[in-house]
């Protein structure tokens, strides 16, 4: 429980201005420096990163897409926790996906249709995630190199499954034919900070990188039945070669399946059962995956109760003695749903300390119930709950014929759509406000969203000016940000009343229909994405809530590149219904919604990031005066010969500091990086 501060209750730093500039920009009494960047060694043996393409061993270098991030305190020394400490911790953070033109000397490599494979095992090993100590001096942030905390998870570490899909025939492979374990984790998008001190990473775009030969959905339909190839397609699962072609190159091992591993294309040869070949690799994937980043020999556990879909992340409720705590997700695809996991049992204030993290995770997290929301036009919601024999989801259900729970769990897609969930904008990520244990969710934008087809909770449906691809010029362009509050304020709730905190425009829009939320030059902005609320604590211990907001922007990068803003928000029903005519292409409708009010000089924008970049990942220190924030892919657009930004800078002369807020060197590849931002009077960042 805690006490909200009455004083300073405004945020304290000046707006910064929108930029195309190459740098990150932030407010000019704080400072920003690089911290972790793409190829940096996480141990003392391998050597620094040449950046030309030569490099290798990305298993013991960060990897790329810097993505969802905690903080995990340590002690002053050694490897003890101690969440309360602000200047030595653990960073643990995904790697969602790479930037492969600037992994290869010249580029990716095709030989005679093949991959080599040194070049696809080191785009896998790009991929998973980093936990890696670092420290604070006098000079500032840095990592620690030989850390004997440094871990690298990949697309190859062992993991096991948890909960009630495991030992489920969907999961049988030839790694685990009894379904219980499996290999790495992939396209590791937002996250979760559990209250027991471990770190959850979700598997998003996970589906893209298999391969599926053509003629798999007739003999997956045939062999395994009609059931497999409708999930497959539901989860977009199509017949396919595969991100980056991977599956064309040799395994490292003679009769590894490393690589092989990729191809859920069905050998009939091998047993109906799915134990002979990897048919049933694509259900090992997309799901919440839990790490101890406290202990480098543990092993990830994939937890199944909690759903299968194109995971954004897992934001925990308010964790409250005696009540049952509550986990948020979105599941990021255009109309797709907004879930909640609500444990079998009740928080107990002891676990946040207990040495056996992962075995408070499966008491927490291996037995509940998840729910899928529904969003109603008068401004409630429900919870529907998603187990197998209630609310229709049984052997005769008309859509699909659930055979059990963990079958309702690996394709929860299909139970939502059997009872009725709402499709929104794209559910990104979760936040919950520690004061009030309202949920907050990005809806970063839905361009499939045609005026008739709107909704009180997705209203939206225009043409944005700025938007010149006939393939965006309708639909929700800007994408908004939802929130509810629980019934009783418990996250045990199967209620909830809800709001649209913001809607996302360019302060020039129609602010009759597009730019509801009033937004200005200092605070608008497009496609929200990372979302996260701090809550840094004054003297007395009084916490003053700060929501921040990240974008992922396709609809405003024309002018500006992406940002992250700061906000002290309201509260669910503190606006009003506002009435809005949506005109599209071929279409107009009508919709009614529920609005916050306007935000105001409450919204304020706190950082720009360099050229084609996406500003994604966040946590702070304890104390609030360090905040770690990850630049995703800088010239995302740009090739290994014309980088189109050459950010971050080499380090100042003289020094090991890397300024984030300086210009790179001409012609330099461009990397994704954790950046630190901290108050040049050391105050509470943001406040
Ligand atoms: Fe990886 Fe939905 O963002
Ligand atoms: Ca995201
Ligand atoms: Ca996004
Ligand atoms: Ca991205």
């Amino acid at each position: 429980d805690i006490t909200v501060a009455v004083s300073p209750p405004a945020l304290g730093f000046t707006a910064v201005a929108k930029s195309l500039a190459d740098v990150v920009s932030i407010p000019s009494d704080y400072t920003a420096t690089v911290v972790y960047r793409l190829g940096d060694p996480i141990n003392a043996a391998t050597s620094a990163f040449a950046n030309n393409g030569t490099d290798s061993g990305y298993s013991a270098r960060a990897g790329d897409h810097h993505d969802g991030m905690s903080y995990f305190g340590l002690a002053a020394s050694g490897t003890t926790p101690d969440a309360n400490n602000s200047t030595r911790g653990l960073l643990v953070m995904n790697h969602e996906n790479i930037s492969e033109q600037y992994l290869h000397v010249a580029g990716q490599t095709v030989v005679n249709g093949a991959r080599p494979t040194s070049e696809v095992v080191k785009e896998m090993e790009c991929h998973g995630v980093s936990v890696i100590e670092v420290t604070q001096s006098s000079a500032g942030w840095s990592y620690v190199q030989g850390s004997s905390l440094n871990r690298r998870i990949t697309p190859y570490t062992p993991m096991v499954f948890s909960g009630p899909v495991k030992g489920s025939a969907l999961l049988f492979t030839a790694y685990s034919p009894d379904g219980t374990a499996g290999r790495g984790t992939i396209n590791n998008c937002a996250n979760g900070h559990m209250p027991w001190g471990t770190y959850m990473t979700c598997e998003e775009n996970w589906a893209g990188y298999f391969r599926r030969d053509s003629g798999d959905n007739a003999q997956r339909t045939a062999l395994v039945g009609a059931k497999s190839t409708q999930a497959f397609t539901r989860y977009g699962l199509s017949q396919r070669s595969g991100n980056y072609g991977w599956t064309t190159a040799a395994e490292a091992t003679a009769g590894a399946t490393l690589i092989g591993k990729f191809n859920a294309t069905i050998d009939p040869t091998k047993p109906v059962s799915g134990t002979g070949d990897f048919r049933n690799e694509p259900n090992q994937y997309g799901w919440c995956v839990e790490i101890d980043p406290y202990d480098p020999t543990s092993t990830p556990r994939k937890r199944t109760a909690l759903g299968r879909m194109n995971h954004e992340g897992c934001c925990p409720g308010r964790a409250i003695a005696g009540v049952k705590p509550a986990f948020y997700m979105g599941d990021d695809a255009q109309n797709e749903y907004i879930y909640k996991f609500v444990s079998n049992t009740a928080w107990v204030a002891a676990d946040a300390t207990a040495s056996n993290r992962l075995a408070i995770g499966d008491k927490y997290l291996d037995s509940g119930t998840l729910y899928v929301a529904r969003f109603n036009a008068d401004g409630s919601g429900e919870w529907i709950a998603l187990v197998f024999g209630q609310n229709g989801l049984t052997a005769g259900n008309a859509l699909y014929p659930f055979a059990d729970q963990a079958d309702v769990l690996t394709h929860c897609r299909l139970a939502g759509d059997a009872v009725g969930a709402t499709r929104m904008d794209r559910p990104e990520w979760t936040a919950v406000n520690p004061a009030t244990g309202e949920m907050y969710c990005t809806l970063t934008n839905n361009s499939s969203r045609s005026p008739a087809q709107v909704d009180a909770a997705n209203p939206r449906s225009y043409i944005d000016p700025k938007v010149n691809s006939t393939s965006r010029s309708t639909g929700n362009a800007n994408g908004h940000i939802i929130r509810l509050r629980e019934a009783g304020d418990t996250t045990e709730a199967t209620r909830f009343t809800w709001d649209v905190y913001a809607f996302g425009a360019g302060s020039d829009l129609d602010p009759t229909n597009i730019n509801l939320s009033g937004l200005d030059a200092t605070n608008d902005f497009s496609s929200p994405d990372g979302l996260w609320f701090g809550k840094p604590s004054n003297a007395s211990g009084q916490v003053t809530p700060v929501l921040w907001i990240q974008t992922d922007d396709g609809a405003y990068t024309d002018v500006t590149n992406c940002m992250m803003l700061a906000a002290m928000p309201g509260s669910v029903g503190d606006g009003g219904t506002r009435t809005i005519t949506n005109t599209g292409v071929s279409a107009t409708s009508t919709a009614t919604t529920r609005i916050g009010k306007a935000p105001g000089t409450a919204l304020r924008r706190f950082l720009v990031g360099p050229v084609q970049c996406e500003i994604t990942g966040i946590e702070s220190t304890p104390d609030g005066r360090s905040l770690f924030v990850n630049i995703q892919h800088p010239g995302e657009g740009g090739n290994f010969d014309k980088p189109t930004s050459n950010w971050p800078a080499l380090p100042t002369s003289g020094s090991s500091v890397i300024p984030a807020t300086s210009a790179g060197t001409a012609g330099t590849r461009p990397r994704s990086a954790t950046i630190v931002i901290t108050k040049k009077d050391g105050g509470v960042v943001a406040l």
